[in-house]
């Protein structure tokens, strides 16, 4: 097995691309396949203050040393999210890396600043753990963004997780999010950019990536996932992937330049009907934002309204 590039011994094949790398190849690939995205997509400007939420796994671990190195102004963004020794142990993966990039890293806990964690929150509110958790991380996301002055937050979701949503989206005919399911949100109405510059890779690529780099990231599940019904889609996406290499790839970004306009014209009518929470101010349909919603069933710290920041700190 020899890599494509300098015919040295290879180290990791990929089967989509039907071929193999060596160490500095394989890693020269991710940057450019990062790097192609963000171009192909218009995902970040050099200019732009980025915040790359990071949980301490592979993928947001990866994603930020990749920026780092494409030379974007990145800091890091960790949420405590009350899920016993998981977080703890994901939280110090995040600072670790912190530490040995010397970049910065924000830290928001849910039961310190909010009064509550997923468990609790989940209970209360009768949601599954990661509906509750997705909930929760998306508003928090935002709030950082636009407190701490950033233009655009990034997510390590990957090839896998994007082809895996939509595969669940499609099962289902949840027309309303396919309009919304794309690799960058432009920034409206109170949210600030949200872009995934690692569609372009897979799960078992960024794996290789974080150990070729000594990235030391937690290689544990959210012990709240299991039985997740992504996870079974992911298996699903697998078993045909072996099979025929390259369905994953082909199945997204056939559904981005062929299909996702078509859903366009129900999420931009939701997008119309949005208006501040009266709690907090974040956008939102209802009457009040499903997430103070959450934060009062759980019996959490309703949330201040957000301080936009003046500029850069
Ligand atoms: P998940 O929903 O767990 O698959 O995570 C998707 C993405 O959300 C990750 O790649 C991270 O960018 C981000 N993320 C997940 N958990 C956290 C967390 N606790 N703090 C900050 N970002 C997170
Ligand atoms: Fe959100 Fe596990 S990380 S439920
Ligand atoms: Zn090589
Ligand atoms: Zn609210």
């Amino acid at each position: 097995m020899r890599c494509r590039v300098c015919r040295q011994p290879a180290v990791i094949d990929i089967r989509r691309h039907n071929a193999n790398f060596c160490t500095e190849h394989f890693l020269k690939l991710c940057r450019d396949q990062v790097a192609k995205a963000i171009g192909e997509f218009d995902m970040i400007d050099p200019s732009d203050r980025v915040l790359v939420a990071v949980s301490g796994g592979k993928d947001s671990l990866a994603l930020w040393d990749l920026l780092l190195d494409l030379g974007y102004q990145v800091d890091g963004l960790y949420l405590g999210l009350g899920i016993g020794d998981y977080s703890h142990a994901s939280r110090d993966h995040a600072r670790a890396f912190a530490q040995q990039r010397q970049a910065k890293l924000v830290e928001v806990d849910l039961p310190t600043d909010y009064g509550y964690d997923i468990p609790t929150g989940a209970k209360a509110a009768r949601r599954v753990p990661c509906s509750a958790c997705g909930l929760s991380k998306r508003h928090l996301f935002d709030r950082a963004a636009l407190e701490g002055g950033y233009d655009v937050v990034a997510t390590g979701h990957n090839l896998d997780d994007e082809a895996a949503v939509l595969f669940g989206n499609v099962l289902r005919w949840h027309t309303e999010y396919l309009g919304r399911q794309l690799p960058v949100l432009p920034a409206a109405n109170g949210f600030p950019r949200k872009v995934k510059p690692l569609v372009r890779l897979g799960e078992r690529e960024m794996a290789a990536y974080c150990v070729m780099r000594g990235i030391d990231y937690i290689v544990e599940e959210c012990p709240m996932a299991v039985g997740n019904k992504h996870l079974g889609y992911k298996d699903a996406l697998n078993a045909i992937e072996v099979t025929s290499p390259g369905s994953k790839h082909d199945f997204y970004f056939g559904f981005l330049s062929r299909a996702a306009e078509r859903f366009r014209s129900q999420a931009t009518a939701e997008q119309a009907e949005l208006h501040p929470c009266p709690s907090c101010g974040a956008p939102t349909t209802a009457d009040t934002c499903a997430f103070c919603r959450l934060v009062v069933r759980a019996g959490g710290q309703a949330p201040v309204p957000v301080q936009l920041s003046t500029g850069p700190r």
